[in-house]
């Protein structure tokens, strides 16, 4: 039998852990012998409710290695997990780095890898905001134009490559300048799908929280500018809360850690005191992905500055407010699934009351067929 392709899969934030879960389990069982993976986690998230439960939820083995590098400044969190990543690729023991979407941990493991010649796996490339002021457009560039292997969701990211210089036509063997783009779908569907059915039977949150099917909206706030700006923090927070009060639909918010923090020391104190004091607006801890996928599921509509939040909701049709200036995610704003509306007041809140009205109108499947997973490693192989 051939040498299995030895794989250095880096995760660090929630999201990379809930993306990892598909390609993990196609490694595990179609590609069983074929391929080799090793986990490695940068601990950028390190929460039990951050990062383990996904693990668990997930069914994804533990991590291989774990750098417990933990929070800090871009540079100091990034410096220390480049320091990490490159040690374990110096064992010699790994043909390819996989690396998922456009965090710290995703930068640290291109630069890494780049420099001494291990070929980079992206998963989620090509996605672009045109906003450099966010981390994550530096991360994912970046990462991008160190890679080896290009797995694009969506063909406005194949696109979007392709404008950039990348050569779509590149045949034979990929190299570092001589990159294979692929549009592979996006594993995040896969996830979705697969999980749903398991989310139905175990997941209690709904009853838990006494709500109903389309009876709530569900919220996710996290974005550093959205958490650490207290102009918008306070907006986005004043506008759901008014909301809640004019639709009397209950809100319910599971709370990134970085939000709870900036709510405890940047929000307005009179408005923090009414959050408290509205029965229904629930601002509850981190959600495991089976509890999330529940949420998603019922909500009537989902508010949110959250990536893989905002294509959930699609992948359940539950129409979308954005809370941000513009999306990587453009098919869901094209095909009128999704708003744009920042943190401006009237442009959420007005978003917000005609989805509630007129739902989103219906829309053909945008991010693949639920193998993207294996297409990536039939990739990768060949
Ligand atoms: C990171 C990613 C972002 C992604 C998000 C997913 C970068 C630059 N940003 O943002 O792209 O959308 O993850 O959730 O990589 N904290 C805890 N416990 C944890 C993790 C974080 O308390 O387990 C707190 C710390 O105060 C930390 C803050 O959250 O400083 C921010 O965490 P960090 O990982 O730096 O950035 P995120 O905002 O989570
Ligand atoms: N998620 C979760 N629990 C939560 C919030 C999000 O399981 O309380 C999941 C969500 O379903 C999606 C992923 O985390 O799969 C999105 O991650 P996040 O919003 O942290 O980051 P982004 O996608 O914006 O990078």
């Amino acid at each position: 039998m051939a040498t299995p392709l030895r794989i250095l899969t880096i995760i660090g934030a929630r999201p990379q852990i809930i993306k990892a879960a598909a390609i993990s389990h196609a490694v595990r069982t179609k590609f069983k012998g074929r391929i080799q993976e090793t986990l490695l986690h940068t601990g950028q998230h390190y929460d039990n409710n951050m990062s383990q439960v996904f693990f668990d939820e997930l069914g994804i083995p533990g991590a291989d290695i774990a750098l417990n590098v933990g929070s800090g400044s871009h540079g100091a969190q990034t410096a220390r997990m480049i320091e990490g990543i490159e040690t374990e690729l110096k064992t010699g023991k790994h043909d390819v780095v996989l690396l998922y979407g456009d965090t710290n941990s995703t930068l640290a493991g291109a630069l890494a890898a780049a420099k001494i010649h291990i070929p980079v796996a992206h998963v989620e490339a090509g996605l672009r905001s045109f906003n450099k002021a966010m981390p994550e457009e530096v991360n994912r560039v970046v990462c991008d134009h160190c890679s080896t292997w290009l797995f694009c969701p969506t063909e406005t990211a194949v696109t979007n490559l392709a404008n950039e210089g990348f050569d779509l036509k590149n045949a034979g063997t990929a190299t570092a300048d001589k990159p294979h783009v692929l549009n592979c779908g996006d594993v995040m569907f896969d996830n979705s799908m697969r999980f749903a059915e398991l989310a139905k039977e175990r997941s209690t949150i709904i009853a838990d929280l006494g709500l109903g099917m389309n009876g709530f909206i569900l919220a996710t706030v996290h974005r550093d500018n959205n958490t650490d700006e207290p102009e918008r923090l306070n907006a986005i927070f004043s506008t759901l809360l008014k909301m809640h009060h004019l639709h009397g639909l209950p809100i319910v918010l599971p709370l990134h850690p970085r939000t709870k923090k900036a709510m405890e020391e940047r929000m307005d104190p009179a408005l923090a005191r009414e959050l408290a004091a509205a029965k229904g607006f629930i601002l509850a801890p981190p959600a495991g992905f089976l509890d999330m996928i529940a949420l998603e599921s019922h909500a009537k509509l989902v508010v949110t500055d959250s990536g893989g939040v905002q294509k959930e909701a699609f992948f359940f049709a539950k129409p979308c407010v954005i809370l941000r200036p513009q999306t990587e995610w453009v098919e869901l704003v094209e095909r009128g699934q999704a708003v744009l509306a920042d943190a401006d007041p009237a442009r959420i809140a007005n978003a917000a009351a005609d989805f509630l009205a007129n739902g989103a109108p219906a829309c053909p499947p945008l991010f693949g067929d639920g193998h993207a997973a294996e297409a990536i490693c039939a990739a990768l192989l060949s």
